[in-house]
Order: C-alpha cells, then sequence, then structure tokens
C-alpha cells in the first residue's frame, strides 16, 4: 500500500502553534491590541495537522474556526499565552511563533475604568515589555525545533536575521508588511524564509505570493524537511 509521504512528515511530533494578536487589558473595559486575523498561525495547525501532526493551536482573540483535528486553546494576554504555551511544552517537538504578540501592556491595570479628567487634555500610559514567548521556548532546556516569524516594514531580510540569530531560534519566516495588500487581514501572503542549514551557514528561500493556506502547505513541508535533516 502506498502511504503519500506529504501526510506523514509530521507524525508522530506534537507542533505547538500560537496565532492571532494578544490583547492586553488597560482597566476592565479597555485594551491594546494589534489586527493580527490569526489566518497564517491556523493555516499552518491545518497544514501541520493534515501532515500527521499532534496539533495545540494557542490562539488570542479572533474570529476563526478551529482546523479538524486540531487542540485549540484560547486566551488574551501575552502572559496568558506564555502560560498556556508553558503548559503544553513538555512534550512538544516543533514549536511554530506565529502570533502577533503585543511588545508591551500596561504597567498598572486599573481595577475601575479609568475616568479623565478635567484639568488634562492628555494622558500618558506606562507599559512594560511582555517576555518575549518565542526567545523564552528557545533557552528551555528540552526546546523543541523553534520556528518564528518576523512582521517588517522596512531592511526585511536584514531585520529577520537579525531576530533569527537574537532568538536563538532555528528558522524564520519573514513577512514584508509594508505591502498593504499581503499580511494581516489578507487571504495571501509571500514570506522569505531563513534558517540554518546543516553546514551552520544561513540559508534562504522565497515564497512568492500565494494564499495562506497553500503558504501554510509549503512552509510546513520546508519545516519538516528542515527539522529530519538536524
Ligand atoms: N514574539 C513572541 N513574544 C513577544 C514578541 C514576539 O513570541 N513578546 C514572537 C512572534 O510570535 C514572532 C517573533 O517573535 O514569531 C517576532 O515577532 P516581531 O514582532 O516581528 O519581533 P519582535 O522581536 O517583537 O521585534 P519588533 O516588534 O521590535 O520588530
Ligand atoms: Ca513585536
Amino acid at each position: 500500500v502506498a502511504i503519500s509521504a506529504e501526510s506523514k512528515t509530521l507524525q508522530g511530533e506534537h507542533v505547538v502553534i500560537t496565532a492571532g494578536p494578544t490583547r492586553e487589558p488597560l482597566d476592565p473595559v479597555r485594551y491594546l491590541s494589534n489586527h493580527s486575523s490569526g489566518k497564517m498561525g491556523f493555516a499552518l495547525a491545518e497544514a501541520a495537522a493534515k501532515a500527521g501532526a499532534q496539533v495545540t493551536l494557542i490562539a488570542g482573540p479572533v474570529h476563526l474556526a478551529t482546523p479538524a483535528g486540531v487542540h485549540r486553546v484560547d486566551v488574551e494576554s501575552a502572559l496568558d499565552m506564555q502560560q498556556a504555551v508553558a503548559a503544553s511544552l513538555p512534550d512538544c517537538t516543533l514549536f511554530i511563533g506565529c502570533a502577533a504578540v503585543a511588545d508591551f501592556r500596561a504597567e498598572q491595570v486599573g481595577a475601575e475604568k479609568i475616568k479623565k479628567t478635567a484639568d488634562s487634555d492628555t494622558m500618558a500610559l506606562t507599559l512594560t515589555k511582555n517576555p518575549d514567548i518565542l526567545a523564552w521556548v528557545a533557552e528551555q532546556p528540552k526546546a523543541p525545533f523553534t520556528v518564528g516569524f518576523a512582521a517588517e516594514t522596512q531592511k526585511v531580510a536584514e531585520y529577520a536575521q537579525a531576530k533569527l540569530k537574537r532568538k536563538g531560534i532555528r528558522m524564520i519566516v519573514a513577512n514584508d508588511v509594508s505591502n498593504s495588500a499581503l499580511g494581516f487581514n489578507s487571504d495571501d501572503n509571500a514570506a522569505e524564509v531563513f534558517w540554518y542549514a546543516a553546514t551552520g551557514e544561513v540559508t534562504s528561500r522565497c515564497f512568492q505570493q500565494r494564499s495562506k493556506t497553500q503558504l501554510a502547505t509549503d512552509l510546513i513541508e520546508l519545516i519538516s524537511e528542515q527539522k529530519h535533516e538536524q
């Protein structure tokens, strides 16, 4: 019986994927967030499940249906997301950080709604840095094969490679988000992927514009290929 190689590429793997934005509360009725739709992360989860993996999808607030066969964990803030990631790490063999994690959260979250005052026309929020979930996963003692994304509006290749090194990860998928027709809420995407070859050299591959479903399938194929080479 012929078994399709493609459908078996991630058999036996537990893939953990973060997706969507995070939502950082300011007070009981307000938050800071971004325009991530979660589509790319959900498409990756679907492609990984189709490739035979056990998939945990840790999703920020998005309006998307859970792909078939995927275990979904809903979270709001970056700190919630880190907790959910930590809980799923023990048997995780491949981690893909696709979420647009808010870089900062409010230093103090109001227990009550913040009131505007009559004596000032401006207001200042003090923000504090969120943990870098991706870098944190990569530095764990038994770290899974770790893949990140990079959203850039300029010097895409340069900044993405800097993130590959700085975060101690194995691969990075760079998106040029200055092209407003692609990325975030679009159904299409293009990407350039950078990774460490067996020789230790940084290698890259370009994926021209295609549907996020197709790009996810192509990325999962490349990721599993590289993971099996290590
Ligand atoms: N990421 C993360 N936790 C954060 C910030 C980012 O896990 N607190 C992950 C994202 O999921 C993505 C990668 O890091 O896989 C790169 O995110 P990006 O926002 O492009 O890079 P930053 O390191 O946050 O740098 P900057 O936003 O300043 O470009
Ligand atoms: Ca960021």
